[in-house]
């Protein structure tokens, strides 16, 4: 059916054809979606975000949250590893302005790059006639990391909201103590990427749909679990993969020194969700609700490895120039795109294996999806922050 359809929207003119894109595209993502329950938790903020935009629409959002909060009154010591994750945490804390702020940032500079020269792949715009001077060059460089850390800020907005609300509803409570931390961190990583937008790429990008779908659908749901599984494993895996590539590619020093300090935060988030999750999938879930978490999460890591297309920076650079699915099929195969991919899933796919949520059952459909090469790598309890960016420097 797809494919006529397809054909069809050939035949229009182009700026409707590509509105016809962007509508399919919306669809696409949804019927992708094989199972049923993951569609149900998924489809109301995919409405929300692929087809009302409304991360886009210059207004406040509201996102109705409905969650129990999780009260102890008698403040039991109960798991002696998020103990332990909450002392490193308030010994880990810092402040923005030990950053070198009075850094000279020029985004044009080609001896002082953003991103990394083969970040991009040239030579296939070139065979569409599309022809960038090496000003030109640097403008795009300049557009494409303000859209990245414009969306590093939106998801850390995200993240910001959902510590808070795992911290009220999770039942360990050792687990708030160390959530307390984590709300701090993600406010402190809200400071520093709107200061460095601000004052040093001066501007800023809207959310991309994709990403609202994931925040929409993770602050809404009440539960406890699914915002620990969609935010401190699925979102903390794609920024940790997003920054952990932008840390490395980067010449610019203090955007450098930020993520370095942001990668340290991380990698002890997405430990406390590992740790949390761990426990719940082995002894409090029934098999249907695991199968639920394991198919949700697997979804959810193909929307990631697929929807992420920087449409907004296509829209400034290329739009009417080439359609939009050839410009997704151009930004997938970039290097940049390619090695982010890499350091996300060697992320990601060990911590899901650790929490419980890669049993023989899924394993096949990772295969499918070129995934399972990851399986046997580190997980986040094995891998310390610094350890994290020590892998990220060798590998420069
Ligand atoms: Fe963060
Ligand atoms: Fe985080």
């Amino acid at each position: 059916m797809k494919p006529n359809v397809q054909h069809l929207t050939n035949l229009l003119p182009l700026g409707m054809r590509e509105r016809a894109d962007q509508a399919l595209e919306a669809v696409d993502v949804l019927m992708q979606i094989r199972d049923p329950k993951v569609l149900r938790a998924l489809g109301p903020a995919g409405v929300r975000g692929l087809v009302l935009h409304r991360g886009k629409q210059g207004v406040p959002t509201h996102m109705p949250a409905s969650h129990s909060a999780y009260f102890d009154w008698t403040y039991p010591h109960d798991h002696s590893e998020m103990k332990a994750l909450y002392e490193r945490a308030k010994r880990g804390q810092w402040v923005s302005e030990q950053l070198p702020w009075d850094t000279s940032v020029d985004p044009l500079n080609p001896e002082v790059r953003l991103l990394p020269e083969k970040f991009f792949d040239y030579e296939p715009l070139r065979a569409m006639g599309i022809h960038l001077t090496a000003k030109e060059q640097m403008q795009f460089n300049h557009s494409l990391c303000a859209w990245t850390l414009s969306q590093f800020l939106h998801g850390e907005q995200g993240a910001l909201f959902a510590a808070a609300q795992v911290t009220e509803s999770v039942q360990f409570f050792d687990g708030k103590l160390y959530g307390a931390t984590q709300v701090m961190d993600e406010g402190r990583h809200v400071e520093v990427f709107r200061k460095y937008l601000e004052e040093k790429m001066c501007r800023l990008y809207t959310i991309n749909d994709n990403l609202f779908v994931i925040i929409d659908s993770l602050m809404t749901d009440p539960r406890w679990d699914m915002k620990f599984l969609g935010m401190q494993i699925m979102v903390e895996g794609l920024a940790l993969g997003a920054f952990g590539t932008l840390y490395k590619g980067t010449q610019e020093p203090l955007l450098k020194n930020l993520l370095k300090m942001v990668i340290l935060d991380e990698a002890r988030h997405v430990h406390y969700g590992v740790l949390a999750l761990k426990e719940h999938v082995a002894k409090e879930l029934t098999q249907r609700e695991k199968e639920e978490r394991e198919d949700w999460a697997f979804e959810v890591a193909l929307l990631m490895r697929n929807r992420f297309m920087a449409y907004e920076v296509y829209e400034e650079w290329f739009e009417g120039r080439m359609p939009r699915a050839v410009w997704r099929a151009y930004v997938t195969n970039v290097p940049g795109m390619r090695e982010f991919r890499e350091v996300m899933f060697s992320r990601l796919v060990p911590n899901l294996r650790d929490i419980g949520l890669m049993t023989p059952r899924i394993l096949p459909r990772y295969e499918d999806a070129g995934l399972l090469q990851y399986i046997g790598g580190a997980s986040a309890p094995e891998l310390t922050g610094d350890q994290m960016l020590a892998e990220l420097d060798g590998a420069a």
